[in-house]
């Protein structure tokens, strides 16, 4: 049965990237997390990159210590971010690939080859307690090797379709796009894997992610923080947790119809 409630999770990156253009304290992504909890987010998502471009280790402390949602650590699968987790032993650690070169994560971690490299950290992170999502390309063959590897959630890449559904709203290849995140969706519920979905979503292109009965979460970042800038954060985390709710309203209306 489809979750009635679909959790939101706010990625608070790109509160930091305007921080560090000036250097200083503002805007502090904190205070954004703060503001996330009043506007209806269920947890707070941040990554923090090797390169440390966006979020820092002081903000990671900070969020760890002073907000009381969850706390998704987007991380790379290195030793460093591994003690870092296990120190801050946040509620969640999302394992994504991370290129120094890449304007954002381009793609999901590449599971089926890189098993043996991906084991340890999965194994070390849940043994801490540590609920751990692999952040993945929308394909079977990952969902399987997510099983193998002992990971109890996915979250699907969205990339894809928000690119395409960039290029021609609805059009063919955004359908193609939305239906592979369906049937991925419904392959990772049938073997037992919480399904998780983000990248590139906006205020366009929630309304069908959001529709999938399986997907139990959304992470959602630069549209929010960018949009926020036109009409303040928490209008912006509101309208889309509104999007998200009447998706979910509305199939559970039919299913009860
Ligand atoms: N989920 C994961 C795993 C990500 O790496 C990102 C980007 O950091 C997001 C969700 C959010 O993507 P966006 O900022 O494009 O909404």
């Amino acid at each position: 049965m489809t979750p009635r409630h679909l959790r939101l999770g706010v990625n608070i990156d790109h509160v930091a990237t305007i921080r560090n253009a000036r250097g200083g304290r503002h805007p502090d992504p904190v205070r954004a997390a703060r503001l996330a909890a009043q506007a209806g987010a269920d947890g707070i998502t941040a990554h923090l990159r090797e390169d440390r471009r966006h979020i820092a280790d002081d903000d990671i402390d900070r969020l760890a210590r002073e907000i009381d949602l969850p706390l998704n650590l987007e991380m790379a699968a290195t030793k460093e971010m591994l003690a870092i987790a296990v120190k801050h032993r946040p509620h969640a650690a999302c394992l994504v690939p991370e290129k120094r070169e890449e304007r954002t994560t381009e793609g999901g971690l590449d599971v089926v080859r890189g098993q043996s490299a991906i084991r340890p950290f999965v194994r070390e992170l849940v043994g801490t307690g540590i609920r751990v999502s692999l952040f993945i390309e929308p394909e079977r063959a990952a969902l399987d090797a997510a099983v193998a590897l002992g990971a109890p959630v996915v979250e699907l890449h969205t990339g894809a379709y928000c690119e395409a559904w960039a290029e021609e709203p609805g059009g063919a290849k955004a359908r193609r796009e939305l239906k592979r995140l369906e049937d991925a969706a419904a392959h990772a519920a049938a073997i037992g894997l919480e399904c998780h979905a983000g990248h590139g979503l906006s205020f366009d292109t929630v309304g069908p992610v959001a529709a999938i009965p399986t997907i139990a979460e959304l992470n959602i970042g630069h549209f929010l923080v960018g949009e926020a800038i036109f009409s303040g954060l928490e209008s912006a985390i509101r309208r889309m947790r509104a999007l998200m709710d009447k998706v979910r309203a509305e199939s559970h209306g039919q299913k009860s119809a």
